[in-house]
């Protein structure tokens, strides 16, 4: 691709540097692009080709970015926060950079599986349940399960406001924790799921996206770039799922 684009919009997309910051950079001598010092912010380059420094560092240029993060508890699922610590707050800061969002949200309690990226389409996408990109959940309940839960989650289950639910998939991994599988996402879905069935949902965790897992190695609050072929998996949906 041959696109120009002006070096502060660049500049700033990749990093957490305003176009005014990158301005002052720009006019102290701080930015260079090819090896040669660039005064001015709005010039345009060939973000494909052109190798942009600032302060040194090169800017390595990505549209979009895809990171997996294992959520702890007590962060918000939301960009920014006047009063709470949020999902982008605590990423590393050379992951960090303008228009990060959580693609789909989790209850402040809820730990595991999050996307955070830029990309609105491909959230849109992973969120739509048309899409069929089935969210698995580990939950653990307050009392031992009976088997009746089983059939009311694979026919659908209808909230207490009458809201139904797709048909769910579900496991009783054991007497009190079962796997949950569904496309949608209802706020406090999992919860309420349960709830309606005379359940209260003690610890939820999300442990997969379409054929995406949580990477075990990341603690909790820790981050990762996604690969290609994570990025792939989201969108593999198998037939067989419910
Ligand atoms: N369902 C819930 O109830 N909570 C979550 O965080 C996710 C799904």
């Amino acid at each position: 691709m041959n696109t120009l684009e002006r070096l502060d919009k660049i500049i700033s997309t990749q990093t957490s540097y305003s176009r005014k910051e990158i301005k002052k950079l720009a006019r102290m001598g701080d930015i260079q692009v090819n090896g040669g010092v660039c005064k001015n912010s709005d010039t345009k380059i060939n973000p494909n080709t052109d190798i942009v420094t600032v302060c040194g560092e090169k800017i390595s240029y990505q549209k979009y970015v895809y990171y997996m993060l294992n959520k702890p508890k007590g962060v918000l699922s939301a960009s920014n926060d006047k009063n709470a610590v949020t999902v982008v707050d605590i990423l590393p800061q050379e992951l960090k950079r303008k228009n990060l969002f959580p693609a789909g949200r989790l209850d402040k309690d809820t730990t595991g599986l999050l996307i955070i990226t830029d990309d609105g389409d491909f959230a849109h996408r992973m969120l739509s349940p048309s899409k069929k990109v089935y969210k698995h959940y580990i939950a653990t309940l307050d009392k031992e399960l009976d088997d009746t839960v089983k059939e009311k989650f694979e026919n659908g289950i209808v909230l207490s406001d009458g809201t139904v639910c797709q048909k769910a998939f579900f496991e009783k991994l054991e007497p009190k924790k079962a796997l949950v599988k569904i496309c949608e996402g209802k706020f406090h879905q999992v919860k309420k799921m349960f709830l309606s069935c005379s359940y209260m949902v003690v610890d939820l965790e999300r442990v997969q996206i379409g054929e995406l897992k949580l990477d075990s190695n990341l603690h909790y609050g820790q981050a990762r770039i996604l690969s290609e072929k994570e990025k792939q998996a989201v969108f593999s949906v198998k037939n067989d799922q419910i």
